[in-house]
């Protein structure tokens, strides 16, 4: 049951021209109970009905009645409105209790696809920490549109072709052996990357052999080839131990070479629209009129850059996908590199232009510290997640000795915090990782979550052992009354809010909206358990309460699972 949308309309039958729609959009969730469920400011009304916004409030709290409706006050120009909480509460946890895991879920997409690009590491490098932000970022909006009834397909753009490659020939050839790629693969790798940058130093003429290494694998050049594809190969390998970890999946691993040959029609038309201009032997498309610096699209050595690639891909998912929304998840360096090749589809004519969106994000430093891959120092992500589980695991023996699966636990909880670290703020904020708040099992953190599920999933296997199974599907055998104190309202009022959250998360392609709905869920849920008592009242009042739990049980997984973290039953 939408309320907002319910007592909407029925304001707007009061009200002369306005839609339910306005109405719902100005209404707001006052978070000081004293001031009603569901509170509507009255002075937008104002000037168009010509009254004050404290005589609309006056009139409509006489005129507003409604069965869920318990009474409404006229304060200061808002109209404040009580519902009934029994009622309230019976038709959430009956709502909550039949949907189970399709709580908070909506048929919003309808089918429709929507493309997400993200993760994409470049090969040969370490996984590195933004590529680790766009990953978790990425995975939660594409369960987010999965649960809002979009199609999703999840694209890992791996960044494997450039003159880096060539560099790294060289380099291979120079200074390395297969035996050492076998043990080492991309510590290697990097190894023989950053060797190679120091000796280009020295030597100058490393550049030319490491493009002309380049051109022939844009040649075709076998020998080439099969050196690149073995790399490609080993890095994918180290990729997927860090999207195991994370449980993270794709529909596709196309990188940029997978556009290798799908570019010289894409240069064509270009020319043909007349957007392509040589400048001093290159090509690009001038951007002046739009304030940005021109899209390069061939080097005079007529290979293609990542704009053309980009380009090149969106055209090849237009085409294959028919997308509703093609979203892009990087850190905000890349902004104007995006808004330049989104111009240049507008330019192109394409209508879907305006459906191509940018997911930027902010910078992630640990503990401090940045990171850079040139001098090779490194942290290495699946070291900082291995470190993550290891601490975790000494968090959970000193808590709960007698946990049978603490490495389990520590998986899913250490990786958990990772993940809810790097969502919990806005993603176009810059974020430090420190161990003590990622790990703080009382913070604002993905354990503080999963342990308060954890929580629930124990008062219900106390509830069961001490009283036998409970059947909730028949709500009409609860007592209502008995979920009406202060601190289960208020659990019923966070409740009732994920619906919206979700769509919020998704409108706004921000899956902090959710991570903080959890934090709030649990605190609310947690002030609930320290205030009232569940397994030791009467049955009546238990078995409500314990209705209450398996809602907030129920809202917490869904929630959790959206952002990619695991709910664990026992921390
Ligand atoms: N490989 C790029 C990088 O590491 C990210 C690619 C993002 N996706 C895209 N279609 N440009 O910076």
């Amino acid at each position: 049951m939408n309320y907002k949308q319910h007592i909407a309309s029925k304001i707007a039958t009061l009200l002369t021209g306005f839609e339910a729609q306005e109405i719902a959009a100005l209404m707001e969730y006052p978070s000081d109970p004293e001031k009603g469920d569901l509170s509507l400011p009255c002075f937008r009304l104002s000037k168009p009905l010509r009254k004050s916004p404290q005589l609309i409030a006056d009139e409509l709290k006489f005129a507003l009645q409604d069965e869920e409706i318990d009474y409404s006050e006229s304060v200061a120009g808002y109209l404040n409105i009580f519902l009934k909480k029994e009622r309230f509460a019976k038709t959430l946890v009956s709502e909550i209790l039949t949907t189970g895991d399709r709580y908070g879920s909506q048929e919003i997409g309808q089918g429709s696809t929507v493309v997400i690009d993200f993760s994409s590491p470049n090969i040969a490098k370490p996984f590195h920490v933004a590529h680790l932000r766009s990953t978790v970022i990425g995975n939660a909006l594409y369960q987010i549109h999965a649960f809002l009834g979009y199609k999703c397909v999840g694209i890992n753009h791996l960044g494997d072709w450039g003159t880096q490659f060539g560099r790294l020939i060289v380099a291979y050839q120079l200074w390395g052996n297969e035996e050492a790629v076998t043990k080492g693969a991309i510590d290697e790798l990097l190894h023989l990357y950053v060797k190679f940058h120091e000796e280009a130093e020295q030597d100058p003429t490393l550049e030319d052999q490491a493009r002309a290494w380049f051109t022939k694998m844009e040649q075709g050049d076998e020998s080439a080839l099969t050196l690149w594809r073995w790399f490609v190969e080993i890095s994918i390998a180290e990729f997927q131990k860090i999207y195991k970890l994370l449980g993270v999946q794709f529909d596709a691993f196309t990188g940029e070479s997978f556009y290798n040959d799908k570019m010289e029609p894409i240069i064509e038309e270009l020319k043909s629209k007349q957007l392509l201009e040589e400048d001093e032997g290159a090509w690009l498309v001038r951007l002046d009129d739009y304030g940005m610096a021109p899209a390069l699209m061939l080097k005079k050595d007529g290979s293609s850059l990542y704009h053309t690639r980009d380009l090149t891909a969106a055209m090849y998912r237009a085409e294959t996908y028919d997308f509703a929304k093609a979203i892009y998840v990087t850190d905000y360096a890349q902004n104007l590199h995006f808004q330049q090749w989104f111009k240049v589809v507008e330019l192109m004519g394409y209508e879907w232009a305006d459906k191509l969106e940018h997911v930027a994000f902010g910078r992630v430093s640990i503990e401090g510290a940045s990171l850079s891959t040139r001098k090779g120092n490194v942290i290495k992500l699946e070291d900082l997640l291995q470190q993550a589980i290891q601490k975790t695991l000494e968090i959970i023996e000193a808590r709960n000795p007698d946990l049978v699966d603490k490495k389990q636990a520590a998986e899913q909880v250490g990786v958990g915090a990772v993940i809810f670290n790097d969502l919990s703020s806005n993603r176009i904020k810059d974020i430090d990782f420190s161990w003590d708040s990622a790990l703080n099992f009382e913070g604002e953190t993905g354990p503080y979550v999963q342990y308060t599920y954890a929580r629930t999933c124990s008062v219900w296997s106390k509830a069961l052992a001490t009283y036998g199974p409970l059947n909730l599907a028949n709500e009409h055998d609860l007592e209502w009354t008995h979920l009406a104190s202060t601190e289960a309202i208020e659990v019923l009022k966070q409740l009732y809010l994920f619906i919206e959250r979700v769509e919020q998360a998704m409108l706004k392609l921000e899956p902090s909206v959710i991570a903080r709905y959890l934090i709030d869920l649990a605190q609310a849920f947690n002030r609930f358990y320290h205030a009232c008592y569940i397994l030791l009242e009467e049955k009546q009042i238990r078995e409500a309460r314990l209705a209450l739990v398996s809602c907030v049980q129920t809202t917490l997984r869904n929630g959790l699972k959206l952002i990619g973290l695991q709910a664990p039953d026992e921390i």
